[in-house]
């Protein structure tokens, strides 16, 4: 744009000023858009008086006189000059310079003063001041965010606004942004971007912290050794502001040695305990804490054998056999299993479940231990399920999963090849807490017990299996 190269966009923009009467005027009112450093001409042409004479022409801004056509001394603000036919010249225009200019013709009585406003718009590109100033916010969890892109520019500029590259939408004022901190994911960047078809559009960073209670999640709660061995027990910890994790032992805090030793990468804390004792054996907290609260999370250490899994390749045998083949994972030779079926029937009902007790049949050490089982005299066409618990000489395993069966040759479950897979009731099965009782006797409840002392095993099962006897 040549400063000298005279923009003069006439719009008609209608009578704004009451005292105009278009009669008087030859000009008509307009709004000039423009761009910095433009030259502008206003114009102002009044009929002439009947004795042929020229009005007198005052132009006006912000109700300061700019230039007074019968008053020659009255100098113009600098960059405005009015010419000889009344056109208000403004040149190099700045962003200032936007806004309304009123033309008043003086007339002798009767007819008097008339006026004409005009406008000029000076167009530039987008600019944004974020608030906080900072760039950086943060809050409590669950308080309310509030930040914002003041935007300068004309046109008033349009603000979008988006965090982790997804358009937000908008529930209130473009350029402010308000919301609660519902979660602590919705921590990160957010980015304002103001576009008024002027230049490039401009841009704005915040990033939000959220302040939150540390959240734990332990991926393993239980943790299978031996002594001699070493354990390695862990906890995920997320927080802001960054939590002070710290592991405790019979709620002591944990004195950490080169025995003990304490890890963190990243988000993950670990406890790694060389050369295990049977002193360990218990359970170990994982404590983090930040200016927000205090969070805890129980990772047990323990001896007793990991649950078994049922191996897919179990199988029927016959029409009133099945095979079935299980793994435990144990540092400690298995002494024995129980395992655990009963019937199910066509409704969902179940029926009351039957015990058995299998010798290990083998001194391995592990740590894997295999065992294969033959059940007979199963009724035929009939659904089954089953699970197994492992002893070793630190006590009983919690249980399997529950092992969906038939003896039928064909597979029952055709939506569900794989039969160890989750079963609605798998929820009440891990709330099943043999591991309890052995903690109480770590060589086993049933040293010196007769196998077949029913009366022993039911009490046994009441104080630990309830839920079963209510399914
Ligand atoms: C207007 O002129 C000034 C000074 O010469 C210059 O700095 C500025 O960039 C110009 N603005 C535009 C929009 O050309
Ligand atoms: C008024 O005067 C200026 C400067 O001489 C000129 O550029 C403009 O065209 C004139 N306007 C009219 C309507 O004659
Ligand atoms: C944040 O977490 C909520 C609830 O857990 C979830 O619905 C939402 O999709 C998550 N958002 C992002 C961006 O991860
Ligand atoms: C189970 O039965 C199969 C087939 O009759 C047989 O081959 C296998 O040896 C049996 N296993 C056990 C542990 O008895």
């Amino acid at each position: 744009m040549t400063p000298l190269s005279w923009i003069f966009l006439i719009y008609i923009a209608g009578c704004r000023a009451s005292a105009t009467s278009s009669r008087d005027f030859k000009s008509y009112p307009t709004t000039v858009k423009t761009f910095e450093n433009d030259t502008v001409l206003l114009p102002c042409y009044v009929e002439e008086l009947e004795d042929g004479s020229k009005a007198r022409v005052r132009w006006w801004r912000k109700g300061k006189l700019l230039a007074d056509s019968g008053e020659p001394t009255v100098s113009p603000p600098k960059r405005v000059r009015m010419w000889s036919n009344q056109s208000l010249e403004v040149h190099h225009v700045q962003p200032e310079d936007s806004g309304e200019y009123v033309c008043q013709a003086s007339r002798p009585a009767p007819q008097g003063h008339v006026t004409q406003v005009h406008e000029i718009e000076v167009m530039y590109p987008p600019s944004v001041q974020i608030v906080p100033e900072s760039g950086e916010l943060e809050v409590n969890l669950g308080e309310e965010v509030d930040m914002a892109c003041k935007t300068t520019g004309v046109p008033v500029p349009f603000v979008t606004w988006k965090s982790k590259s997804e358009e937000i939408p908008l529930l209130y004022d473009r350029w402010r942004l308000r919301f609660h901190a519902d979660n602590h994911n919705m921590s990160g960047r957010y980015t304002c971007t103001a576009t008024n078809g002027v230049g490039e559009p401009a841009i704005g960073y915040i990033d939000l912290r959220i302040r939150y209670k540390p959240e734990i999640q332990v991926e393993k709660n239980w943790i299978h050794a031996s002594p001699g061995i070493r354990a390695d027990l862990s906890c995920k910890v997320n927080a802001w502001p960054e939590a002070k994790v710290d592991w405790y032992f019979k709620n002591e805090k944990i004195v950490y040695s080169p025995r003990m030793m304490k890890f963190t990468t990243g988000l993950l804390n670990r406890l790694i305990i060389k050369n295990v004792r049977v002193s360990d054996f218990g359970e170990y907290l994982c404590r983090a804490s930040n200016s927000l609260g205090i969070t805890e999370a129980i990772v047990e250490l323990s001896g007793v054998a990991n649950p078994a899994v049922f191996k897919k390749e179990s199988h029927s045998i016959s029409k009133t056999a099945y095979n079935f083949i299980w793994e435990v994972d144990s540092y400690s030779p298995i002494i024995e299993y129980q395992f655990w079926f009963r019937w199910r029937y066509p409704d969902g009902t179940r029926g009351e479940w039957h015990k058995l007790f299998i010798p290990s049949g083998s001194e391995a050490v592990g740590p894997v231990h295999a065992r294969s089982f033959n059940l007979t005299g199963l009724v035929e066409a009939t659904h089954y399920e089953a699970l197994v618990l492992s002893r070793n000489r630190y006590g009983w395993s919690r249980s399997s999963r529950l092992f969906k069966f038939s003896a039928e040759s064909s597979p029952y479950d055709e939506d569900n090849d794989d039969r160890i897979g989750a079963i609605p009731d798998e929820k009440s099965i891990s709330v099943v807490q043999l591991t309890s009782m052995s903690q109480h006797s770590p060589y086993g409840i049933y040293n010196g017990a007769s196998r077949l002392d029913l009366g022993k095993l039911l009490s046994i099962f009441l104080s630990g299996w309830c839920i079963y006897l209510i399914v």
